[in-house]
């Protein structure tokens, strides 16, 4: 089991969502949040002098998986959130030790699926 985390541009959201579905991942976590990347939060023609990060507005997801929908939920969130542009985002994928249905006491791909 992985645990994708991904931040992207806010205004992606819609499409990101789109995509998902498209490869039927209907289960994730969204919520807003703030970040910077290797720009320190600013834009490549930025011409001042940089002496703090700038935090960006940020949609956090995340998605619990089997291993079998690794790809297909990477792609996807890939496919609905590049533009080219710097701050398409990034996606992180962690192994998970587990995970437990409250209602039913399931647990592992079980519980995921
Ligand atoms: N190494 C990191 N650790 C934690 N969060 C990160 C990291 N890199 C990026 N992020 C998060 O992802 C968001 C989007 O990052 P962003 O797409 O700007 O990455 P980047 O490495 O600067 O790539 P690009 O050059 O394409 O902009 C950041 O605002 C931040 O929330
Ligand atoms: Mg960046």
């Amino acid at each position: 089991m992985k645990l994708i985390v991904a931040m992207i541009q806010p205004h992606m959201l819609p499409d990101v969502k789109q995509a998902l579905f498209d490869a039927k991942v209907y289960k994730m976590t969204v919520t807003n949040a703030l970040g910077s990347g290797q720009q320190k939060g600013y834009t490549e023609t930025y011409r001042g002098v940089i002496h703090s990060i700038n935090l960006l507005k940020k949609v956090r997801i995340e998605i619990a998986v089997n291993e079998d929908f690794v790809e297909p939920t990477v792609e996807a969130i890939i496919k609905g959130a590049r533009t080219g542009q710097i701050g398409d985002g990034k996606i992180l994928v962690l192994d998970l030790g587990e995970c437990v249905r409250i209602r039913t006491g399931e647990r592992g791909g079980e519980a995921i699926g």
